[in-house]
């Protein structure tokens, strides 16, 4: 039987959940899905598991060598800034094949009211005057952009509690993991009389209803755009990822 091949599944996503779990029981390929570690209970993953930074382009690429592995696929998330660009450089460095999975983004529809937003920042700077109750679902981490926005209030959402007080004056706090269907959706809006929100562009399904429930209610949604890729082979399936992997592993 020809060598098992050893890949690399850079994660954090559903997504690369979902890809770790197709290839799970494939005895042609021995695949290690590696996350950041800011979730304390991630959601559970099938076949190895690393957790913790690499250490930026370099760590990354010792790594890479140590444990001997032939391909990675970086499916990390679309605003993940800094990981997607250390990978293709520690894999040009190699010579390694890599495969970035991205989701592709959603489009507007007719009745969407979205208004684009440069970044995080540019989003918290047209926050006064279109809206004083925000649905803000951009993350824990990115919540100090809007820290001096002290006439706002928000309701945010998260995975888990967090571990330090949010740095907003006025805030709620909705624990809850996706998938989320848009009428629950639509209830919570109402619920929180919410007047805006502010999004990542993430596509896929788990996160669509609160697109779908603002659209219904008529609701402008601020939309952070992405951050800029690296270039290089791009899918935006997982059944795109087991094609490119089936070519390399035949
Ligand atoms: N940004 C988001 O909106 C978002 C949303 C959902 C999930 N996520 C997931 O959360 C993780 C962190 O996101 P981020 O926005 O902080 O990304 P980032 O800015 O690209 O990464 C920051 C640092 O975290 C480490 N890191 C990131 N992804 C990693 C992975 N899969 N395995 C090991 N180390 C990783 C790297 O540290 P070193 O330099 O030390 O190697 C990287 O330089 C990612 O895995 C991403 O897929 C992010």
């Amino acid at each position: 039987m020809a060598k098992r091949m050893r890949l690399l599944l850079l994660g954090g996503t559903g997504d690369a959940a979902a890809l770790a779990a197709r290839l799970a029981g494939d005895l042609r390929i021995e695949a290690i899905t590696s996350l950041a570690g800011r979730t304390q209970a991630p959601a559970a993953i099938a076949g190895r598991l690393r957790t913790g930074g690499f250490g930026g382009t370099d760590g990354l690429a010792a790594y890479l060598a140590h444990e001997k592995i032939d391909l990675l696929i970086d499916a990390t998330h679309p605003y993940a800034a800094r990981m997607p660009h250390a990978a293709a450089e520690a894999c040009t460095r190699m010579g390694m094949p890599r495969l970035r999975l991205l989701r592709l983004p959603w489009a507007q529809v007719d009745g969407d009211r979205w208004i684009a937003a440069a970044d995080l920042a540019a989003a918290a700077t047209m926050l006064p005057g279109l809206a004083r109750r925000v649905f803000l679902t951009t993350g824990q981490r990115d919540l100090d952009a809007f820290a001096s926005l002290t006439d706002t209030w928000f309701l945010i959402r998260l995975i888990e509690p967090p571990a330090a007080p949010l740095p907003l004056a006025h805030c709620e706090i909705r624990l809850a993991r996706g998938p989320f269907r848009v009428k629950n959706e639509i209830n919570l809006l109402r619920e929180h009389r919410i007047e805006a929100l502010v999004s990542k562009n993430s596509g896929g399904e788990a996160t669509y209803g609160k697109i779908e429930a603002a659209r219904a209610l008529g609701l402008p949604v601020v939309m952070v755009e992405r951050p800029a890729a690296p270039t290089g082979e791009t899918v935006g399936t997982i059944d795109a990822c087991m094609a490119w992997l089936e070519t390399r592993m035949s």
